[in-house]
């Protein structure tokens, strides 16, 4: 099969916002405990802080880390995570049905943060709680000090300010699961008022609203009319989240969920321009996609065990280990989101460590990369600079999430100041190769050319503690032709491939 992708310089989506490559840790499952946090394990910090987790984090090069929830947020009480360890209270976890003993709080997970790489991303509770505890949150965190809460601060042993910019208005407010669930008039109300009052401290932090848990629930897309009606002036971004599933083990229908991904922003881009023309308003309001990734492996024995069990500390929990078929579809997700970085600025995996996460950890063990790790990390390395408008000339296939799904699902990145072009590219053809022609517009004459493959011939194949390396790129050399402005490459069945040029 043949496939035909032009580049013009001229033709361009946008500058991408390095937090695209975003991601999450939650108080949830081992995602903290045992995963970024292990005393005494072998290579922990005296802070307890593991360093072959940091290490892989830190060659992830993720920008941001959003914390400490997710569904936790909605019933936590950030106080209970400063101050001596020995006084910390331990609190049931009602999202979770686990204990939380608070070993980690705000001021453990920002030096984490620091050594990771990362900057942090908080949350406020805005399902337990409101206003006033989340006022209080924000300026212990960012007020330089003489006041209540910034002196507490400084006594609990931090002098500084972290200087936290970026704010999520509390967790999928409309998922009737969520501690103190509202309606979008009453969350839109409560936001609102959170967002005025974050923004008489500081009128240069960056707030977060809550849209739709996905795009299947029955408030949706009105959900975020009413919430931006509401909030539109005070707040900056989106949140919309969706996870992937393949329950029914059909590939063609699983790869071709990112076309609904591509709907569902295209969407929220429409109800936020009728909500900024209603308004006349000059502001511009943004997506945030601060949950995404595949989540089915364990989801349904998890429900089962949460059922069961008696509040456990850090317990073994939506740690689904992905598949060869999975980097697939994480490869389709992040194209996306770049062929759509005009209007989504900011996307965070969920999650980062042990939790539906590209990181896993054994507790006293080694730390590894799972399969989705990998696409995500060419991601975030080379996705960086100018999303490319490009034409692309393939056949399709038909399914039921979408009419017509290009076999070939590829986005384009140009970085002006190292030189480089790099496509991001799908074979969603599970039997053909594919010769892909790519033709470079007006950027001057081919020098070089790259080609990172990941293939497996096994769509289920795992990386796991005893075979970590199972699934991970490979340089390939010898398939690619090259030509003043044109390069032709050939991608085998089912594969993902980073071809680089310059
Ligand atoms: O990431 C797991 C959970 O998924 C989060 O806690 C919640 O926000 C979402 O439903």
């Amino acid at each position: 099969m043949d496939a035909r992708v032009t580049a013009h310089a001229h033709y361009s989506i946008g500058e991408i916002d390095k937090r695209l490559y975003g991601s999450f840790l939650e108080h949830l499952g081992r995602a903290v405990y045992t995963g970024i946090y292990e005393p005494g394990h072998p290579s922990a910090h005296p802070n307890g802080m593991r360093q072959d987790v940091i290490e892989l984090v830190r060659q992830l090069d993720t920008p941001i880390c959003r914390y400490p929830g997710g569904n936790f947020v909605s019933a936590y009480n950030w106080e209970d995570g400063i101050g001596p360890k020995a006084e910390r209270p331990t609190r049931l976890d009602l999202a979770w049905r686990t204990s939380e003993s608070n070993e980690v709080g705000i001021h453990e997970f920002a030096e984490w943060a620091e050594a990771a790489g990362t900057e942090m991303m908080l949350a406020v509770n805005l399902g337990s709680r409101g206003l006033d505890a989340a006022r209080n949150f924000v300026e212990y965190v960012n007020h330089p000090g003489g006041s209540y809460w910034s002196d507490l601060r400084r006594k609990n042993g931090r002098a500084e300010p972290w200087d936290v910019k970026l704010w999520c208005l509390g967790n999928e407010m409309d998922g009737p699961w969520q501690v103190g669930h509202k309606s979008a008039a009453e969350y839109g109300h409560l936001a609102n008022e959170t967002a005025k009052a974050l923004r008489a401290f500081d009128d240069k932090l960056e707030l977060v609203v809550c849209g739709s848990s996905h795009s299947e629930m029955p408030t949706y897309p009105q959900w975020e009319a009413t919430v931006l009606e509401e909030t539109y002036e005070q707040i900056d971004y989106i949140s919309l989240h969706m996870y992937f599933e393949n329950y029914e083990k059909k590939t063609a229908e699983y790869l071709a969920l990112p076309q609904k991904l591509d709907r569902y922003i295209g969407t929220v881009g429409g109800v936020i321009d009728f909500i900024k023309a209603k308004k006349r308003s000059k502001r511009d309001v943004k997506i945030s996609f601060d949950e995404w990734n595949v989540w089915y492996h364990e989801r349904k024995s998890d429900a089962r065990r949460m059922k069961e069990w008696d509040w456990p500390h850090a317990p073994v929990l939506l740690e689904d280990i992905y598949n060869f078929e999975d980097v697939l579809q994480v490869g389709c997700i992040l194209n996306t989101f770049i062929r759509r970085s005009d209007l989504v600025r900011i996307a965070c995996i969920a999650q980062l460590v042990n939790v539906i996460a590209p990181i896993m950890t054994e507790p006293g063990g080694g730390a590894w990369r799972q399969t989705i790790y990998h696409p995500l990390q060419l991601a975030s390395h080379y996705g960086r600079g100018t999303a490319l408008n490009l034409d692309v000339d393939c056949q399709s296939y038909t399914s039921d999430i979408a009419g017509s799904v290009p076999y070939l699902d590829v986005s384009g990145v140009h970085d002006a100041e190292a030189g480089w072009l790099t496509f991001f590219a799908v074979n969603r053809h599970g039997q053909e190769h594919m010769d892909v022609e790519l033709s470079v517009e007006r950027f001057g004459t081919i020098k070089a050319i790259e080609h990172t493959l990941i293939k497996h011939d096994d769509l289920e194949a795992r990386n796991t503690k005893d075979n970590p390396e199972n699934v991970k790129p490979q340089q390939v050399g010898g398939t690619a032709s090259l030509e003043q402005n044109r390069v032709g490459v050939t991608v085998p069945p089912y594969s993902y491939s980073m071809i680089r040029i310059k």
